[in-house]
């Protein structure tokens, strides 16, 4: 059964002169344990999909369902705090934590004990093939790639079941790109979390368990 589903969502943003319907009627499936790309050109309404998925705003019309409730049922802001960690493409580390704070943040935010919180993260920044030497760096002093992998340690630490990142290999040369989807494939697979990728990189998307092609707000 599908952990988080879109059903007949449609989405528009209100501006002073305009109505834009940036999503038209969009169901969609995703499961734990998988990978799915979402792909599409500039304007055809990834991020507002990805947005909706993580809690942030509600459909105008349709619903998302977590589990089978629709996010318009529940308290958001709680339910985003314990299952939804986003990834962006700017790394969106805080500028004056260490790695290691920065990792271990969702367990600072948790109220766990601080040693504790710093042994965890410490984890899950290896896993993520960050080395001891750079727990102590501030974001500035680690490469873009370090930097997501910082990031996507933190979405670890976390425990959120929904991963879901926006172009989060948009800043980084190849070899980067690639060594991220394939870490964010392997926890899908290996952690059982639902993981939703947007990219424009159709190579990268190849590799997923699925892929979705958005055009003008729809499924297509
Ligand atoms: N805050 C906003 N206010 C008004 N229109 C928006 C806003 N954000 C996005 N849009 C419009 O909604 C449509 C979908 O945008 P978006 O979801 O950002 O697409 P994508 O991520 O695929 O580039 C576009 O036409 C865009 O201009
Ligand atoms: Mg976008």
């Amino acid at each position: 059964m599908p952990i988080l589903t879109a059903e007949q969502v449609e989405y528009t943003y209100q501006t002073k002169y305009q109505t834009i319907y940036a999503l038209r009627g969009v169901d969609c499936a995703f499961e734990a344990g998988q990978m799915t790309a979402i792909v599409g050109s500039s304007g055809s309404g990834k991020t507002t999909l990805l947005s909706l998925l993580a809690g942030l705003d509600v459909p105008t019309k349709g619903a998302i369902r977590f589990q089978g409730q629709s996010t318009a049922e529940l308290d958001r802001d709680a339910w985003r705090l314990e299952n939804v960690s986003v990834i962006y493409q700017n790394f969106n580390l805080f500028a004056h934590l260490t790695a290691l704070e920065n990792a271990a943040y969702p367990l600072y935010l948790q109220k766990r004990p601080r040693k504790e919180a710093e042994e965890e993260a410490a984890a899950q920044l290896a896993a993520v093939g960050i080395q001891p030497d750079q727990f102590g760096r501030f974001p500035r002093m680690l490469s873009g790639g370090e930097q997501q992998r910082v990031a996507i340690a933190r979405a670890l630490t976390a425990g959120s079941a929904l991963i879901l990142a926006d172009e989060p290999t948009g800043n980084l040369d190849e070899e980067n790109s690639q060594n991220i989807f394939t870490i964010l494939h392997t926890l899908a697979r290996e952690r059982e979390r639902c993981v939703i990728v947007v990219t424009h990189d159709m190579e990268l998307a190849m590799q997923t368990d699925c892929t979705l092609r958005i055009q003008s707000g729809k499924i297509a």
